[in-house]
């Protein structure tokens, strides 16, 4: 099958050009003069941007919960993401107690077997067991794992201590590849969590508030010194807070392999969401959760002068009936998180590049090149021969309002219903074959 993308601009996060693009099976074979080519199709791309698929680093698909899955299992969760562009998604593998973590690999990826995307896992172990290093070992050789990922809050449950997340630094330089971190203070949160709960202060603003910007600084210090003196790169997840980028940047200048993500959320949406009924806040209960408008502007700035390297979705909804609901007299017992994977790009073209915060080549740079690299995806990332033919088409003309019945992540609430957006991946390929034309 040989496809042509004629007249596009190429956005790669190191250039911008108008040519044409031969697909011939799943890879780009050629970029430049394609008019003398016999072909199967071709697209005119004219007045259109063809970029890379998205790579989203941060999603959790099928996540159980004591409130049950996450509303978006692989099949329809992936669906979403191509309508917003992203081709590839990197998810999560969270053993059991006791479970191995080569055995808990196996059945996520059984798990994601419906998907009609790229998945790759990040591996969390949860604990240090005697076959921990080796089980560490075995994925990384035997299955191509390139990063884990650890929590420094919900201890009891998933979170490490200090001993155990050295361990796991120290295990993962040894194999060369990456750990990232949910950084929160667990010990500060569960101390505002007990106080609130036992004050009758059980709405969702009180989740908010159990979880302040020290409680993830704290924590982001307390990684990037292990990193410091364990001399391995670290990726700080779902960074929400000015004082975060700022440590973040200060270790960057020091010469540390510090990278850092953060997601839609925490540039569009700030605390005020909180302030209301249940009915209106319950879908906002996420963590790290909604900061203060001077976060919010960091966390662009920080994009900007390349502190953020990626923005990830950390795509993970609940319905607000029979899932959030279930914390409506107790804010503990809400499910955290939310879904966005196919609005990312449509809020940072609206809200970045139309706004004149950050270019498109910018938004190829951190939604998908960079994971790219970061997370060893060989031939994603960029529109250059040879590389996979992951490709989308965007038109910067359409506009629409994000709502319930225009959404399509498996949902009864959207965190960014109203958003007004511009730009659409209109046309998805995956892996050379058009996925989404529309
Ligand atoms: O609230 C969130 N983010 N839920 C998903 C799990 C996590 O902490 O990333
Ligand atoms: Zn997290
Ligand atoms: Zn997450």
């Amino acid at each position: 099958m040989k496809t042509i993308i004629k007249n596009g601009t190429i956005v790669n996060a190191d250039n911008e050009q108008i040519a044409d693009i031969l697909i011939e099976n799943d890879k780009i074979s050629k970029i430049g003069d394609c008019s003398n080519i016999e072909v199967d199709k071709t697209i005119d791309a004219s007045g259109k941007f063809v970029i890379p698929g998205g790579i989203d680093p941060h999603v959790h698909m099928h996540l159980p919960t004591p409130a049950g899955y996450s509303s978006d299992d692989f099949e329809s969760g992936s669906k979403a993401a191509l309508f917003g562009g992203t081709t590839t998604i990197i998810d999560f593998v969270t053993p059991e107690k006791g479970q191995s973590l080569v055995e808990a690999y196996k059945l996520r990826v059984s798990e994601a077997q419906n998907a009609h995307i790229n998945v790759k896992f990040h591996v969390s172990p949860i604990e240090w067991l005697e076959n921990t290093a080796a089980e560490m070992e075995e994925l990384v050789i035997k299955y191509g794992v390139t990063s884990f990922k650890i929590y420094l809050a919900y201890k009891g449950a998933v979170g490490l201590n200090d001993d155990v997340i050295i361990k796991v630094l120290e295990t993962a330089k040894k194999l060369g590849v990456l750990v990232t971190a949910h950084c929160e203070n667990d010990e500060i949160i569960n101390i505002l969590r007990k106080k609130f709960i036992s004050e009758g202060k059980t709405s969702p603003k009180y989740h908010a508030l159990s979880r302040p910007a020290e409680a993830e600084v704290d924590a982001i210090r307390r990684l990037i010194l292990f990193a410091r003196y364990i001399e391995t790169p670290v990726y700080i997840v779902h960074v929400s807070t000015k004082n975060g980028v700022e440590m973040i940047k200060k270790a960057q200048s020091k010469g540390l392999p510090v990278y850092a993500e953060t997601c839609p959320h925490y540039l569009l949406l700030e605390e005020s969401v909180y302030e209301g009924d249940f009915e209106k806040t319950g879908k906002y209960v996420l963590s790290p959760p909604l900061r203060l408008k001077k976060d919010n502007e960091a966390l662009w700035n920080a994009i900007s002068d390349g502190t953020v390297q990626t923005v990830g979705t950390d795509h993970c909804p609940f319905n607000l009936k029979g899932q959030k609901d279930k914390g409506i007299n107790d804010f503990t017992k809400i499910p955290n998180g939310a879904g966005g994977i196919e609005h990312r790009m449509e809020l940072l073209y609206t809200y970045g590049v139309e706004k004149g915060l950050i270019s498109m080549q910018k938004i190829v740079e951190i939604t998908s090149s960079n994971a790219a690299g970061i997370f060893r995806l060989n031939n994603k990332g960029a529109i250059k021969e040879g590389f996979d033919a992951d490709i989308v088409i965007w038109n910067p003309q359409s506009s629409k309002t994000i709502s319930l019945d225009n959404q399509h992540q498996n949902c009864d609430s959207n965190i960014y219903e109203g958003f007004k957006t511009k730009g659409k991946a209109e046309t998805v390929i995956l892996n050379g074959e058009i996925i989404i034309d529309s």
